[in-house]
């Protein structure tokens, strides 16, 4: 094969790679890793808040919009990642078998609730064909996830099964743009649950820390275990500064008053022009 022939496939796949802006940080591709070793140990089931992936979305983006699901409390799925221990990945373990929208069409309204693609601009199914594409693939290695169908209904499972809205307000920690939560209290309540430490993601806005994703593991037998290889503060499974409080904000868009009063001043000008 010429370099010639090869220089269209090399773009598609670094399109492919890139598509999901969002996951950008979430795991860094270890380069020199065997692209043969598709051998994972144990699985990290990732919910994350819709309110802060928006924060994230739109941050000094004015023309980024999101799209929530209609239960504003409601913690969506952002993946199920089979990880071996101590690195990240395996990723993209086959290549030929892409998201396909047909194979999960029969769950597709519920997958919208449950599975939503916060990020308004981005393709419809960017975040699905994302996570099958990366990770499905990989997960697929054993028989509750080898299929598209039954890797997206597991993630809606998963979800009923360990919702994160229900164990933190049983903890009575609710969504507020004002008072500020802090890790500890969050550990406590998803330990108080289902007796295993989660993983406690933040996402970091001027100044501001968020709390964008709650992590729990399985192993391959889908037992609950705890995640292997985080990084551990004080007794807990963080990227998040446990000396300051963490903003667990409302779904609610941020009022534009601005921009509808500009509407309504060239809506008037129109009219007082004619
Ligand atoms: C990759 O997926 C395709 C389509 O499902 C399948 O036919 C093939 O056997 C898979 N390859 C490997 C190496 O698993
Ligand atoms: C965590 O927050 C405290 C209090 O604001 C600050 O003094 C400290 O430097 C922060 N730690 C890190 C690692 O950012």
């Amino acid at each position: 094969m010429s370099l010639k022939s090869l220089i269209p496939a090399i773009i598609l796949y670094l399109c492919f790679d890139f598509s999901h802006q969002r996951e950008s940080y979430e795991h860094e591709l270890v380069k020199g890793v065997s692209t043969v070793d598709k051998d994972w140990d144990f699985l990290i089931f990732t919910q994350n808040w819709p309110g802060s992936v928006c924060k994230a979305w739109t941050h000094n983006k004015p023309n980024h919009h999101c799209v929530y699901p209609n239960k504003k409390d409601s913690w969506t799925v952002h993946g199920i990642w089979p990880t071996k221990a101590g690195t990240k990945g395996p990723f993209s373990c086959n290549t030929t078998w892409l998201f396909d929208p047909e194979e999960v069409r029969p769950i597709e309204t519920e997958l919208e609730q449950a599975w939503t693609n916060v990020e308004k601009e981005t393709e419809l199914y960017n975040l699905w064909a994302h996570e099958w594409n990366k990770h499905g693939t990989c997960a697929a290695m054993i028989e509750p996830f080898n299929g598209q169908l039954k890797y997206f209904s597991k993630g809606i499972d998963f979800l009923k099964q360990f919702h994160m809205t229900d164990m933190l307000n049983a903890a009575d920690i609710i969504p507020s743009d004002v008072k500020e939560t802090n890790a500890e209290d969050i550990n406590n309540a998803v330990v108080s649950k289902i007796g295993k430490r989660p993983v406690i993601e933040c996402v970091f806005e001027d100044g501001v820390q968020y709390l964008l994703e709650l992590r729990i593991c399985f192993d391959k037998q889908l037992n609950l275990m705890e995640c292997l290889g985080e990084k551990e503060v004080n007794g807990l499974l963080t990227n998040c500064n446990i000396s300051k409080g963490i903003m667990y904000p409302t779904q609610l868009p941020p009022p534009k008053r601005y921009l509808v009063q500009l509407h309504k001043f060239v809506n008037w000008l129109q009219w007082f022009t004619l």
